[in-house]
């Protein structure tokens, strides 16, 4: 019963009242106790001392106390801690100076001798109001955070599942499989995994399977002892070891040789393996992360990756879809890494032209997220003035829209193939025409055809100088 009743007696909102008047404190005390925790202070200092030392929801604050400045002190308090209100306490002829604090942020004011119910009601509104404030701002961060999570930026649905499931499963040692094309963030969702993990403090290690040939992956993931081969002067600390209490990233794992791959499995079984050319089992504590842009489940069937190993990996998987499957978050996306370009080179500021994000939106980037980046950084570097317009994308980023109508067209039969056929001929005539500053031999050239016969070609597509010419995104056309 006494739990309990000092249970409830911390639930109450926790109230300071400053103010040099014993009587005042004392009568305070008896109307409010009930309801609320008070703390009282007779002096101003002694009141910051203690508003600095408790969380508190209010205060109740004499604005005129000997030798001291109500107004400073509501002052200071509302720079330290902004989301505390604080109602004023005022003697009747000086409400001029509450409407004054006011104006400096106190949330109200009651007038001494103060009417008990009118004190009671003023409390408890303020107090709603600002519990209120608190939960829309709560909602609002939340809101806010999940346009990004942990160095993710994607607000499309998609991109929402894969925060959640980070958030599920960072703090397990489940082994989880995260695939995807290549750029997509699959390694930035295994740091994400990582660094919101109690594992945080201790190693990430990343090793990316298909950079190192068989002979060397062996001693890398595990090490070796001294003379366990030609090359083995000293004994070498294998990853598996430097990663202990973290996390092991296995980038690339379908890169890994069957042979290496039992190895790699009885890791993932027992947490023990020796080192090449050792015979001593050594334990670790290591959570592995595994990545590949390939089908799994194809190599399964191939033959090309052991059953057993596919289980032992598979877990748990996260795929990252492709950028063209969440094209809601490309302007996010571009304008994130603009943002972070400027940022970083200390350029002054630039922005993204409307059609330049439609560009962007609409563009089919095989490269996913990487191919953004780069392209953003470069539409960056070209770009001389404060907004990048479309002129300043590479015109394989340009084209592709032009494209993606022909192909539309034709497969919904609004097109025949010939005349998309010849529609994009055109369009690949006249960019390459663009891209060689209209010369025709360089642009035959860059096609692959004799200039007679690109002459030929433009003739019979009807292709002028005034198509150039008109072309929207061709500014530079000589004479
Ligand atoms: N959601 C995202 N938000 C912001 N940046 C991202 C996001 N996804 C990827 N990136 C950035 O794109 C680049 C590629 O990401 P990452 O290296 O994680 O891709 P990957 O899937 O591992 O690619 P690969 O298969 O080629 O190894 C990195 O610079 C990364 O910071
Ligand atoms: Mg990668």
């Amino acid at each position: 019963m006494a739990e309990q009743h000092k249970d409830t007696a911390r639930m109450k909102p926790r109230i300071l009242l400053i103010d040099d008047e014993p009587g005042i404190r004392a009568s305070l005390k008896v109307v409010l106790e009930s309801a609320y925790e008070l703390l009282a202070a007779s002096s101003g200092a002694d009141g910051l001392a203690l508003f600095r030392r408790d969380p508190f929801h209010l205060v109740l604050l004499d604005i005129i106390m000997p030798n001291e400045d109500g107004m400073a002190i509501l002052q200071t308090m509302r720079a330290e801690a902004p989301g505390v209100p604080v109602i004023m306490l005022t003697a009747t002829k000086t409400v001029k100076s509450a409407v004054d604090a006011m104006k400096l942020g106190a949330a109200d004011y009651i007038t001494k001798p103060f009417d008990v119910e009118e004190l009671r009601l003023i409390v408890a509104r303020t107090l709603a109001t600002q519990a209120l404030e608190r939960e829309v701002q709560s909602l609002r961060a939340q809101v806010v955070s999940r346009y990004s999570f942990h160095n993710l930026i994607g607000k499309s649905p998609p991109m929402q599942d894969i925060y959640a499931k980070i958030e599920q499963l960072a703090d397990t040692r489940t082994t989880v499989l995260i695939t995807g094309e290549s750029g997509t963030g699959k390694e930035l969702v295994a740091r994400a995994l990582h660094y919101n993990s109690s594992r945080k403090d201790r190693p990430f290690i990343a090793i990316n399977c298909a950079a190192l040939p068989d002979t060397l992956i062996e001693s890398e993931l595990f090490g070796h002892e001294k003379g366990s081969f030609t090359d083995a002067r000293m004994r070498r600390v294998g990853h598996f070891e430097l990663a202990h209490g973290g996390t092991l990233f296995l980038d690339e794992i379908t890169e890994i040789s069957p042979a290496i791959q039992a190895k790699l499995l009885r890791v993932l079984q027992e947490r023990e393996f020796t080192r090449v050319g050792g015979s001593q089992s050594v334990k670790v504590d290591v959570r592995i992360i595994a990545a590949t842009n390939k089908n799994l489940a194809d190599l399964l069937q191939r033959g090309e990756f052991r059953e057993d190993m596919y289980y032992r990996i598979n877990v748990v998987s996260i795929n990252l879809p492709p950028l063209r499957d969440r094209r809601e978050d490309i302007p996010l996306l571009a304008k994130h890494f603009l943002a972070k370009r400027l940022q970083e080179e200390q350029r002054p500021s630039q922005e993204l032209s409307k059609e330049t994000v439609e560009i962007l939106t609409k563009y089919h980037w095989p490269g996913n997220i990487r191919e953004l980046q780069n392209v953003i950084e470069q539409a960056s570097v070209w770009c001389r003035e404060t907004t990048i317009t479309p002129d300043n994308l590479p015109s394989s980023v340009r084209t592709d829209t032009h494209t993606l109508p022909l192909r539309a067209g034709a497969l919904s039969g609004q097109l025949t193939l010939e005349r998309a056929v010849m529609e994009f001929e055109r369009q690949l005539i006249l960019d390459a025409l663009k891209q060689t500053d209209f010369v025709q031999v360089h642009a035959a050239a860059l096609l692959g055809i004799s200039r007679r016969m690109l002459k030929y070609r433009m003739d019979s597509l009807g292709i002028c100088r005034e198509d150039i010419r008109l072309s929207p995104d061709s500014p530079n056309v000589p004479g």
